[in-house]
């Protein structure tokens, strides 16, 4: 007899006669559309992953009601897109999801340059904001005017094909802002008490529910609290949803908190899920309530559920990092973990083809198909000998990939232990967790891929002529560069602060290099009770983080007290500290490279060992390289 191991997260439900199959919703994301407001093909492939994986609840990301709302060049609710965004919800319908569009205006967040009416870019007061747009306050026709804007398109959208419109009344667009005694300091009915403050949101939609009629479910995304001092409380998004309920069928409970939305390492797992809890466990709430933010496993989930937290999660980056996570949730398999690392969110702000660290396939569907389960989709039957040279993740990667695709393939490392840099993740109070648990799912995936694992063993030419192989991946790694600066020969590289803790003597510790790898390092050092200086030579640390990673790292750098000295250009170890260290890059281990490039008729170089790089890096040329054997 089948036992469901997370029966309270595969409950269905019905909301307004809609079958929800889950309690697991694939959050808002928006992404590939063109310039000109169309959604790509790419788009829609991406969609059907989702559905595919096993999501309850499918959204696609935010569309703006109206011109003079954008904050990006966003998609365009017109005639013309409607086949597409048909097409888009078939896909959803067809692997038995519910098709939901998150529908939003960006108020005082608008970017001048996607919005034509230049008057139409309005919020609950003037100003201008960080892109430098100066928008208006709006008047009473203005409310009236973007109410029936999001009515309308909630319609057009639900035409469509659509199930339900997800209504973005959080993460400071437009409705939050109102809600915010902060940011609304309109002296009308409109601004001041809650009471006010709360007047256009409801109206908003209470217009939608008019329009659309009592047939189709209605969604909420809101913050539970502003998390600025002064501003709206969870008390007062309490009294916002009770009386919101009267339009909506669920409520996904976020937060205004940059650092709420878009969690780093550093953050709780599930840091909203108090705020999901303090609404539910009111009793003043009769409709669905999900919880949103890093919410990462079945485990994590049906535990928020049994506590009676929330009614279902709402998940991003998990989804992004394995779609599958429902299906393998339902089937006892593990899924690939999300990181937390925000390449995802980085690469998309900086409007590149977004990636995922630890997913290659993720967003290509389109070009490289996907098939069940998420891993390959190409043809298995290889029939080629590979052999790895590197155990690292890169290395792990290529052998998975290529022995999952047939190939007879053997991995050599001369380390005892599978992992290379990722075994950091290992050491308690390195933040890493996540990655801990991605080395652990990379290496399960080695083992039972059925590729031949020889560990504290290096490869010599009697192994390459024995197994005589067709293809040679070398997936060496890199080695530190050692700053050419006086005194570095009593300096350590910043890592032996893992691996080789003995050499960390005294308090005091100076850090050569601000980079993420110095940066985290000096964290770690901190919390540990050392009084940490970071010496950079560039005018901010983490520069090779993204922005919204860089954010999150900023703030643990501040809260762990950590000292940083930028624009320095030392010429010689610092006075006055007990261990120096460095970290100024890393340079890649490709010798053996070079040496076998003639011993196999194919041979390729991957990893840290052709670019130094992060965990992206690794995983996409380990498994590409796979994939081109
Ligand atoms: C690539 C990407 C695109 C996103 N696009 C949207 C969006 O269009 N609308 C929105 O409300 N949130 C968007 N988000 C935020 C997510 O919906 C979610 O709130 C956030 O990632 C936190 O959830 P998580 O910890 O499960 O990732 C996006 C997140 C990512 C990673
Ligand atoms: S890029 Fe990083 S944060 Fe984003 S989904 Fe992938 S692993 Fe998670």
């Amino acid at each position: 007899m089948y036992t469901p191991a997370y029966p309270n997260l595969f409950t269905p439900f019905k909301m307004r006669g809609v079958t929800v199959k889950n309690r697991i919703m694939s959050a808002p994301n928006m992404l590939f559309h063109t310039v000109d407001g169309r959604p790509t093909d790419y788009y829609i492939r991406y969609l059907e992953h989702k559905a595919c994986g096993g999501a309850g609840i499918v959204n696609l990301g935010e569309v703006s009601v109206c011109d003079g709302g954008n904050h990006t060049p966003g998609m365009h609710s017109t005639i013309d897109n409607l086949p597409l965004f048909g097409e888009m919800a078939q896909v959803i319908h067809e692997h038995g999801a519910v098709a939901s569009v998150e529908l939003t205006h960006g108020g005082l967040n608008v970017k001048a340059q996607y919005n034509e009416d230049k008057d139409k870019m309005y919020g609950p007061v003037a100003g201008v904001n960080h892109f430098g747009t100066s928008v208006r306050a709006m008047t009473k026709a203005d409310m009236d005017y973007v109410a029936d804007k999001f009515a309308e398109t909630a319609e057009f959208w639900l035409h469509a094909g659509f199930d339900t419109v997800h209504i973005h009344a959080g993460h400071g667009w437009l409705l939050a802002q109102f809600l915010s005694p902060l940011k609304n300091t309109r002296t009308d009915e409109y601004g001041g008490a809650l009471e006010n403050r709360m007047r256009f949101p409801l109206e908003v939609f209470r217009r939608i529910r008019e329009r659309v009629g009592s047939k189709p479910p209605l969604m909420a995304r809101i913050s539970g609290e502003e998390g600025a001092p002064g501003g709206f409380t969870i008390e007062d998004t309490l009294e916002f949803v009770t009386r919101l309920q009267e339009y909506v069928d669920l409520i996904e409970v976020s937060t205004d908190d940059f650092s709420g939305i878009f969690a780093t390492p550093y953050s709780p797992l599930g840091q909203n899920a108090h705020l999901a809890e303090f609404i539910k466990k009111s009793g003043k709430v009769k409709i669905p309530v999900y919880t949103i933010g890093s919410i990462l496993s079945a485990e994590q989930s049906e535990k928020i559920l049994t506590d009676g937290k929330a009614d279902g999660v709402s998940m991003s980056r998990a989804l992004i990092a394995d779609p599958y996570l429902p299906k393998k949730a339902r089937e006892g398999v593990e899924n690939r973990p999300c990181l937390r690392c925000l390449n995802c969110t980085d690469s998309d702000n900086r409007n590149k083809h977004f990636i995922c660290s630890v997913n290659p396939l993720i967003g290509r569907e389109e070009r490289l198909g996907f098939g069940a389960g998420g891993e390959s989709p190409l043809t298995k039957g290889g029939n080629k000998r590979v052999l790895i040279i590197g155990g690292g993740p890169a290395g792990i990667q290529a052998a998975t990939t290529a022995a999952n695709l047939g190939h007879t393939v053997r991995l050599y490392d001369k380390n005892p232990e599978l992992g290379g840099w990722l075994r950091f993740a290992d050491i308690e109070g390195t933040h890493k967790n996540e990655i801990k648990l991605f080395k652990v799912w990379l290496i399960n995936q080695l083992k039972q891929s059925g590729a031949e694992v020889h560990l504290s063993a290096e490869v010599t030419q009697k192994i390459i002529d024995e197994f005589a192989p067709d293809n040679i991946i070398a997936a060496t790694g890199s080695s530190p560069v050692v700053p050419n600066i006086k005194g570095i020969e009593n300096a350590h590289h910043a890592t032996a602060a893992y691996f080789e803790p003995e050499k960390i003597k005294g308090e005091k510790i100076a850090i050569i290099g601000g980079g993420l790898i110095g940066t985290e390092i000096a964290i770690y050092l901190q919390n540990l009770g050392k009084r940490v200086t970071i010496f950079e030579i560039a005018d901010q640390i983490c520069s090779d983080a993204g922005d919204m990673l860089r954010l999150g790292i900023l703030k643990s750098v501040f809260e762990s007290g950590v000292e940083v000295k930028t624009g320095v250009n030392l010429t010689e170890i610092p006075e006055g500290f007990d261990t120096a260290l460095y970290a100024t890059g890393m340079t890649p281990n490709d010798a053996l490279y070079f040496e076998l490039a003639n011993s196999a008729p194919q041979v390729a170089l991957i990893g840290d060992a052709k670019k130094p790089g992060k965990v992206d890096g690794a995983i996409h040329s380990g498994y590409f390289a796979a994939t081109d054997v």
